[in-house]
């Protein structure tokens, strides 16, 4: 049988398939991975579950030339070298489709809780400050009539985009790499611009592209400068495509009226300028987490390993 590594602690249901077809080394008590720790706890493995947080780069590769899949219960996989793995013939993995919706939710409501100020609201009711109602308090922005930019224009941009333009009457613009088909645009109703037009007109900016080389800090001083001082600017793509010490600035300096970030550069630390500003809600890189999606994400990833390592075809392959 053979051997194969669970990074994170998953549904003993996943666990248990996996079992009919390897040796499974699950992570009891899902420990954080130190640095060096993954690349030796992976020595005789055929094939890892991974989720975004973990690294496998040429090194890690290297030092387990045995490793024939790698398998990550994530759609992003930013956190492993594609290249290096195919160069390698290891087969990698990821878990498109079954988060879509949960994720398009997820972001709706955080552009949401950004414009109409939920968190900052709740966090003045727990304090006690709450005295009487009035006019002016935490007054946000409308998100029904808005203008909805949409910067990517994947699955989960086109979810997000459905809710706006259909279920709240937004006026959705998006920019992306490619335009999508005519017909596509229209089901959706959203219209393609600049990214220049996308900064500029956007009443609620969401994110939700790709991370790469030319997707770091897509978002800075300059683009930010660019918004108007009353939009919202919401992050669920992946740290790094904002320049989040640039943001932290902006939103102290009224740039941008606010932010909704679910995650961030480094993660999980956050600029602590982002923790000094009471105009950003912060959520710990939970848009996919219900519990259907999450297992729904597991099981994919573990179909993909079974037809990996059992001479089958991999469901969601990354790399051919
Ligand atoms: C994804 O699937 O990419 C989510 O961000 C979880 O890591």
């Amino acid at each position: 049988m053979p051997s194969v590594l669970v990074t994170r602690e998953i549904f003993p249901e996943t666990l248990q398939r996996l079992a009919g077809h390897f040796e499974v080394t699950p992570n009891e008590g899902d420990q954080t991975w130190a640095p060096g720790a993954l690349a030796r706890s992976l020595a005789g493995h055929e094939g890892v579950l991974v989720a975004g947080g973990e690294r496998i780069d040429a090194a890690l590769l290297d030092a387990n030339p045995q490793l024939k899949a790698v398998c990550n219960m994530a759609v992003g996989y930013n956190n492993i070298d594609v290249a290096a793995c195919t160069a390698r013939g290891v087969l990698v993995t990821n878990t498109p489709d079954v988060l879509t919706e949960t994720t398009a939710d997820f972001g709706f409501a955080l552009m949401m809780a950004t414009a109409r100020r939920i968190a900052e609201g709740e966090h003045y009711l727990r304090a006690g400050k709450w005295t009487r109602w009035s006019y002016n308090l935490l007054t946000g922005s409308d998100v029904h009539g808005a203008t909805l930019g949409i910067l990517g224009m994947g699955r989960i941009g086109q979810g997000i985009a459905r809710r706006g333009a259909l279920g709240f009457g937004m006026q959705v613009i998006y920019h992306n790499r490619s335009r999508l088909p005519a017909d596509q645009e229209a089901s959706i109703q959203a219209r393609y611009v600049s990214k220049e037009e996308l900064l500029r007109e956007a009443d609620h900016l969401v994110l939700v592209l790709p991370y790469s080389p030319a997707s770091h800090h897509a978002i800075g001083a300059a683009e930010l400068a660019l918004m108007k001082p009353t939009a919202t600017l919401t992050n669920i793509a992946r740290g790094g495509i904002v320049d989040d010490a640039a943001l932290a600035e902006a939103l102290k300096q009224g740039t941008i009226a606010a932010a909704g970030l679910d995650v961030f550069e480094g993660e999980p630390s956050v600029h602590p300028g982002l923790l000094e500003v009471p105009n950003v809600v912060l959520t710990p890189h939970i848009a996919s987490a219900t519990v259907r999606t999450r297992r729904a994400m597991a099981d994919l990833a573990a179909d993909n390993l079974i037809a990996a390592l059992t001479g089958g075809r991999a469901p969601t392959p990354v790399n051919p």
